[in-house]
């Protein structure tokens, strides 16, 4: 059993202090933000992350986690404290790292042992070496610190298992004392560990990241033109995904991707790229097919239904993604957001991420409690998260509650022909039926609007 300190309790500072109890060891997750702790006190998460309630707890009765709102208190007696705060975007596009650099400083001025500091958020390159900096010019006493990047691949709503079955560790070091007790760490694991240096490591976090956003922008592209010359993106994935040396992972095209990793990782390694003097062409590319996917769904609704002004649209999600109530660059958002700029009233629906959107959107949309009463009286309906519940919809049922036959499935989860079956307009990203709609299907849809008036 060892003593950890987490620092930052958001969806990745919790799932591994978690985890780590969870392995035995005595974890004590530090965060800033009083009122996240105060609920974690009280028995009760701060986000939604499947399974995450259950481990907490059992581990919070265990007496093997606990809480504290000051670095200092939290980290008094560890051998190992993971810093695992936000990095957001800042304003020139760069990583904003001043909460590392709070944290850094912190743990200096607490200094109480020896300690290995792991950097579990994602950052820069050389940050490992601020860090590093940062902890020995404001120590207090003269214990040994060893930096370490330890990069996290979790994703939220799989977050646990992510953790637990890893597909590798990433582990960059730079002195054998924090290699042996990291490699202990993580020994019940039983995963792939792969140690390098801390900028190595860094690297690959972001290396990883841009990978898959630029699978995602890849095959939005190929979907785009798929619309055009009559193909079916879902099958162009199939077929070109089964070779080994493509795979159809993240090859899934919709809205673009979001959350909060992808958008700002890819940027900040652009910015670093840019720092270095070099011009990142596949970066910016990925950024650019990215910002224009919520533009071509939104040039897709707005010309079929004629205009947007005072028209109904029910949008099933808001969450970037499903089993999550993340909304940070959550592309539905912004979808909402250019749908009511356009006139349009929004009936918006998601299982668990209403109370984070409202956070973003206010009270312009109408937030509905079940997603066939986003479809009612909608003359539009817009899939924007791809939640396994949309998935069995009862398009009779969608018949007669809309008011409209239009179906736009920007996450391809229904069948075609299942919603054509029943009447609809489908239209989905990179179908061949109806990417471009055609004229008569437009007026048919919208006929069908009339008699249900
Ligand atoms: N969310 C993901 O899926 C994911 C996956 C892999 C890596 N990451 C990276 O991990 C890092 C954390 O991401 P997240 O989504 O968990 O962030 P988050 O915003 O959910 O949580 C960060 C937490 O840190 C706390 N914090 C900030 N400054 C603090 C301080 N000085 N002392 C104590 N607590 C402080 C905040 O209050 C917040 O609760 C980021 O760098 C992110 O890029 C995220």
């Amino acid at each position: 059993m060892r003593h950890i300190a987490v620092v930052g309790t958001g969806y990745v500072g919790l799932v591994t202090g978690t985890c780590l109890a969870e392995l035995g060891n005595k974890v004590v997750c530090i965060d800033s933000d009083a009122r996240k702790v105060d609920a974690l006190e009280q028995g009760r998460l701060p986000f939604f992350e499947p399974g995450l309630l259950e481990l907490v707890l059992r581990n919070q009765h265990g007496g093997r986690l606990s809480f504290a709102r000051e670095v200092a208190e939290g980290t008094r007696g560890s051998e190992v404290i993971f810093i695992a705060v936000g990095t957001p975007m800042a304003d020139d596009g760069h990583a904003d790292l001043r909460h590392v650099r709070e944290v850094a400083m912190q743990i200096a001025r607490s200094l109480d042992s020896p300690k290995v500091v792991v950097n579990k958020s994602t950052v820069p390159v050389e940050t490992g070496d601020l860090v590093a900096s940062i902890i020995r010019e404001h120590k207090t006493s003269d214990y040994d610190v060893h930096v370490v990047s330890n990069p996290e691949f979790l994703r939220e709503g799989s977050a646990i298992a992510d953790f637990m079955k890893p597909d590798r560790i990433v582990l960059g070091v730079e002195t054998p004392v924090a290699e042996g007790l990291m490699r202990a760490l993580y020994a019940p694991l039983e995963a792939p560990i792969i140690v390098t240096d801390v900028r190595t490591a860094e690297m690959i976090k972001y290396t990883a990241n841009a990978f898959l956003a630029t699978k995602i922008s890849f095959i939005n592209e190929i979907a785009a033109i798929c619309e055009h010359v009559g193909a079916d993106v879902k099958d162009v994935v199939i077929g070109a995904g089964s070779d080994r040396r493509i795979g159809a992972a993240f090859m899934n095209p919709g809205l673009g991707f979001g959350g909060s990793c992808f958008p700002k990782d890819v940027m900040a390694l652009q910015c670093i790229a840019e720092g270095h003097g070099l011009k990142p062409r596949i970066l910016d590319a990925v950024l650019t097919v990215n910002e224009r996917q919520i533009e071509r769904a939104c040039t897709k609704i707005t010309e079929a239904l004629g205009n947007l002004k005072d028209r109904r649209v029910g949008l099933l999600g808001l969450a970037f993604k499903p089993n999550t109530d993340d909304v940070r660059e959550s592309p539905a958002i912004a979808l909402a957001e250019r749908l009511i700029a356009g006139g349009a009233t929004v009936a918006a629906h998601d299982p668990v991420a209403i109370e984070t959107a409202r956070e973003r959107l206010g009270d312009r949309v109408l937030y509905m409690n079940d997603y066939y009463e986003s479809a009612n009286d909608a003359e539009a309906l817009v899939i924007a998260t791809d939640w396994n519940e949309y998935k069995q919809v009862d398009f009779s049922m969608l018949r007669k509650l809309m008011k409209g036959r239009f179906i736009f499935d920007m996450r391809n989860i229904y069948d075609p022909s299942d919603a054509e079956a029943q009447g609809f307009v489908y239209v989905g990203v990179g179908r061949p039926r109806n990417g471009v709609i055609d004229k008569e299907s437009a007026t048919r849809a919208n006929l069908a609007e009339e008699h249900h008036s």
